[in-house]
């Protein structure tokens, strides 16, 4: 039976949490208020236009859709500046290994991201090539926890949604995994991933023989 590998992008395969936060963090300043690395959580893996409407909430500020939209733009235009410096050193530990991994075992591929600016990055930490389908924020009209993301990504890959394998770092993906009927595997805390059929604190705690047994486990269904 044909297996899949989906992987959220940002704070899966790099560390991109921090320049999102960074240029939150601007706009709020300058918008009058803090925002803090706490409050940041819960932007994790949830949309552009979610983010803004959560941030405004948090100051208290009321905006007009146009004004919106502006600030927006700003977010993204320093999020980009911030991204612009990127390179392979922003990849996160043993990714390449797991990508690697999935190659030589002939596993596609696909990434499930909720960013719009998903394929620039993959191109400047160099990992685009290992990807056989790419579906970002600019392919999908609902943000996870709704499956969408990764059930079209299922599709592209032309694997059935319940032989994909999700890699999560968000409460949202895990949500959007497991509604999808995918198995979803969380990287981050065990407190916070609770949901996730397995949970991993990154890459370098997921053996080979974890993943050599994952698909012969699932080659046997
Ligand atoms: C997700 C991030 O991957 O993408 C979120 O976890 C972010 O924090 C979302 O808001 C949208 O990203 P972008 O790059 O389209 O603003
Ligand atoms: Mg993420």
């Amino acid at each position: 039976m044909k297996k899949g590998i989906i992987f959220d992008l940002d704070g899966v395969i790099v560390d991109t949490a921090k320049y999102h936060y960074l240029a939150w963090r601007k706009l709020a300043n300058r918008l009058g208020f803090e925002f803090s690395q706490k409050q940041n959580e819960l932007f994790k893996g949830v949309s552009r236009k979610r983010c803004m409407d959560i941030l405004l909430e948090m100051g208290n500020v009321t905006a007009t859709q146009e004004q919106k939209e502006a600030w927006m733009i700003e977010k993204n235009d320093d999020y980009l500046a911030f991204i612009e410096e990127m390179d392979d050193s922003e990849i996160l530990p043993d990714v390449p290994k797991m990508l690697h991994f999935l190659k030589d075992n002939t596993i596609p591929i696909a990434l499930g991201s909720a960013s719009k600016n998903a394929k620039p990055i993959l191109e400047k930490v160099g990992l685009l090539s290992y990807f056989d389908a790419i579906v970002d924020g600019n392919n999908v009209t609902k943000a996870k926890p709704d499956p969408e993301v990764f059930l079209l990504a299922a599709e592209k890959l032309g694997v059935e949604a319940t032989n994909c394998i999700v890699f999560e770092d968000a409460v949202a993906g895990i949500e959007a995994a497991n509604a999808a009927n995918m198995m979803s595997i969380g990287i981050g805390e065990k407190e916070v991933l609770s949901e996730a059929t397995f949970i991993f604190k990154d890459f370098t705690e997921i053996s080979i023989n974890f993943m050599n047994d994952l698909i012969q486990l699932e080659k046997k269904d």
